[in-house]
């Protein structure tokens, strides 16, 4: 039909609909949320971070325990859909590689790798040959030169390129692929990445022969401004804050209330353990710590490669596994820039719908415009 939303190639892989749910530690997407974005034809991902202690056990072999719970995890996934599954992998983990190992092992269809430039793959996945795996890889980046560096790296070790590259810019929730100050730089718009990275990447499908989609995220929250990206060149959409307002969604419900209630200015940006700035909604646990309270705690497992846990004022990992219980008393949401702007939860399905709509609505509009700026235009679609 006239302005639907294209289906996003990737690879062999075909997604119906070119959105793909972002990734959310600690808990936010698991199976629930990922069965349900892909029973509607996009992408559903579920968030490796945290995943073997979101069960409350914070003891014992942790990296097996993060290994065994994302096997399930990916298992319960699968029994609820046949379409397309994919797993969100920091690369800043410690256990980043075993992570990346079990998605293989399992052949999610696709590999997302944020918070961190993925150079170095598990020697097995790189031993077995990346074009003998089902999985496709994607990057997370947040500048040309980011892509640049990843594709180039790849292309010398691997001779091999990742199979499309997301492009996250400062409006994402969670944690944010650049400093401070770079966040409010007028340059740094989502639309500038988008047709930076597009360029950085040229070269690479021309050597390789093989299209790069480029997926762009952060802020994207309506059919409309999905279809503003895919004129600019994206071929896809990741989206996450506007699915933590759904039924499927694996957080607790007074996780998903803070969405609703919150207003556009108690989104902050904060400085996390990670060594990364975020987006969070605001509340008294971090005012706390932004008054310079610390909230001692025991690391019984460096979680993060990044996380200087002797320092750090609170434990990150733990402040989240709180929130998704909504137990905001120890812990925050993370929160993309739009979290505002939801006013009630619904159904992933009901999401979908809307979404298609809104962008069916927004491709017929500027048809039309186009229309009546053109006076010989041929009325042949209407
Ligand atoms: C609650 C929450 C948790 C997130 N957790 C992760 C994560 O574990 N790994 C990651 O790469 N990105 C994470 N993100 C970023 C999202 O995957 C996504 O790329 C980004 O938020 C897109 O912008 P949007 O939220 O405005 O749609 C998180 C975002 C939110 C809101």
């Amino acid at each position: 039909m006239f302005g639907n939303m294209p289906e996003l190639q990737i690879g062999h892989l075909r997604a119906k609909t070119p959105v793909i749910q972002g990734g959310m530690g600690v808990g936010i997407s698991l199976s629930g949320l990922a069965s349900a974005v892909a029973n509607e034809g996009g992408i559903g991902i579920i968030a490796a971070v945290g995943i073997g202690m979101n069960g409350g056990k914070i003891s014992g072999d942790f990296s097996e325990a993060n290994a065994e719970a994302l096997r399930q995890e990916i298992r319960t996934a699968r029994s609820k859909t046949d379409g397309l599954i994919g797993v969100n992998v920091m690369i800043a983990l410690t256990d980043a590689n075993r992570l990346l190992e079990v998605s293989v092992e399992e052949e999610v269809d696709v590999a997302i790798m944020g918070a961190g430039l993925p150079l170095k793959l598990p020697v097995s996945i790189v031993e077995t040959g990346l074009k003998n795996i089902h999985t496709r890889f994607i990057p997370i980046v947040s500048s040309g030169r980011a892509a640049e560096l990843i594709f180039n790296h790849w292309a010398k070790k691997y001779s091999h390129i990742p199979d499309a590259v997301i492009v996250e810019g400062p409006l994402a929730g969670g944690h944010l692929g650049f400093k401070a100050a770079e966040l409010t730089q007028a340059s740094n718009t989502l639309e500038n990445l988008v047709s930076d990275v597009i360029s950085a990447i040229r070269p690479f499908e021309q050597q390789f022969q093989q299209p790069i989609p480029v997926i762009a995220a952060g802020g994207i929250y309506t059919g409309s401004d999905i279809y503003k990206f895919l004129q600019l060149g994206a071929s896809g959409v990741q989206m996450a804050t506007r699915f933590v307002t759904t039924h499927e969604c694996d957080a607790d419900i007074r996780f998903k209330e803070m969405y609703l209630d919150c207003r556009e200015s108690d989104l902050r940006i904060i400085d996390s353990p990670v060594g990364l700035p975020g987006r969070a909604i605001n509340n008294p646990f971090l005012e706390s710590v932004s008054a310079g309270e610390k909230k001692p705690f025991k690391c019984p497992w460096k979680c993060l490669r990044t996380c200087n846990f002797e320092k750090v004022p609170y434990c990150i990992a733990k402040a989240l596994i709180f929130a998704q219980k909504g137990k905001f008393h120890y812990g925050f949401a993370f929160a993309g820039s739009n979290a505002w702007r939801a006013d009630k939860i619904i159904s992933v399905q009901e999401l979908m719908d809307t979404l298609k709509k809104e962008y069916q609505c927004e491709s017929r509009t500027m048809r039309l415009d186009n229309v009546q700026t053109q006076p010989n235009f041929v009325y042949d679609y209407i």
